[in-house]
């Protein structure tokens, strides 16, 4: 294979292309795919040892936390932990932000905000799972604990962000606000290799990912949307085709390489959506942005959205640009009804 490249080198190579970079930015990415690698030897096992199923505890949304959901939450936290480039993290099983107390990491610059473990409900049934992850430069001063402001950061402000998707093959895709790239991991070797360079979302797809079960209780506008999906107009390439697998990061992947869009509204029973702002949409609208796409709320440009808590919901839609745009049509000609 000619021009390998393995993740650690590229990132080198690309923090030389800015010489204010100081190195911080690798070894933090570093710490993050020595966690995947991790994460990625107990997934492939699961069916094996007495791992998969619910740990018997809820998180702090009231969700029952799977025993990996617990595992990849430690194995991240300890793994930023254990470098000198972050001073706190804030995740999905964290009821509050986590600050880390010895004076190494209090020196630090970074947060990290984290979904450890991605469409939880799919383990147990050996389909892909994920790592979410967002990067900021905190607020408060350097040597001192982490304050919730460092963590309610815009979206604008990520400094990089990225997932990994324990799939077919585990891949680990990020961005630093120059393009994504994606990396597939080689378990003979123990190491990701650059597999996909630049990464662009097609401006028209023909896939909507969307849990069509809960149908009845979408707004208007979606559900129009998704009729307009299913309708028969071949100058179009219409009607799409339908794909969910039930795991944001899975679905999103697949979206980005063939053109796409994912759709979590608002429903009766979720009013403000079901996916978090912090750790799932942001760092996927930030990678989805810098791929050539788009990621609102059905109205707002998600990475502006202010945050007020931690685990804070949004209405998502992320996708090629040509289909949120007819999307956004019919949300605007049918606000606020069901
Ligand atoms: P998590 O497992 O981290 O709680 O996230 C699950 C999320 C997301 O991955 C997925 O897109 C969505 O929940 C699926 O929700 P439904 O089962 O309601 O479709
Ligand atoms: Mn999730
Ligand atoms: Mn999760």
């Amino acid at each position: 294979m000619s021009n390998l490249r393995t993740l650690g080198e590229f990132i080198v190579e690309k923090q030389n292309d800015f010489p204010a970079a100081s190195g911080e930015l690798s070894s933090l990415l570093s710490s993050i795919s020595l966690a995947a690698k991790i994460v990625h030897r107990e997934i492939n096992k699961a069916g094996l040892v007495d791992i998969a199923g619910a740990a018997g505890v809820e998180n702090i949304q009231g969700e029952a936390q799977q025993k990996l959901d617990v595992l990849a939450n430690d194995t991240f936290k300890s793994a930023l932990e254990a470098r000198d480039q972050v001073c706190g993290i804030a995740s999905e099983e964290e009821d509050e932000e986590v600050s880390f107390t010895n004076a190494r990491n209090q020196n630090a610059k970074y947060v990290v905000l984290m979904d450890p473990l991605d469409g939880s409900s799919n383990i147990d049934v050996n389909v892909s799972v994920g790592t979410i992850f967002s990067i900021y430069r905190r607020i408060s001063p350097v040597g001192s604990p982490t304050q919730k402001e460092d963590y309610l950061q815009p979206g604008t402000e990520q400094v990089a962000s990225g997932y990994v998707i324990y799939g077919s093959s585990t891949m680990l895709v990020y961005t630093t606000g120059a393009g994504v790239h994606g990396f597939t991991y080689d378990p003979s070797i123990g190491v990701f290799c650059l597999s996909h360079e630049n990464m662009t979302i097609p401006n028209e797809g023909r896939v909507y990912s969307i849990n069509e079960g809960n149908y009845v209780k979408f707004p208007l506008g979606v559900k129009k949307y998704i009729k307009y999906c299913q309708e028969e107009d071949t100058s179009t390439n219409r009607p799409y085709t339908s794909r969910y697998i039930g795991s944001l990061v899975s679905d999103f992947h697949r979206n980005l390489l063939m053109g796409g869009i994912f759709l979590y509204p608002s429903t009766r029973t979720y009013p403000s959506g079901k996916l978090r702002l912090l750790y799932e949409c942001n760092p996927i609208a930030f990678l989805m942005e810098q791929a050539g796409g788009t990621a609102t709320d059905g109205e707002k440009r998600i990475m502006e959205i202010k945050p007020t808590e931690l685990h804070q919901r949004v209405p998502f839609f992320v996708g090629s640009n040509a289909m949120i745009e007819t999307l956004h049509g019919f949300i605007e000609q049918n606000k606020h009804q069901y």
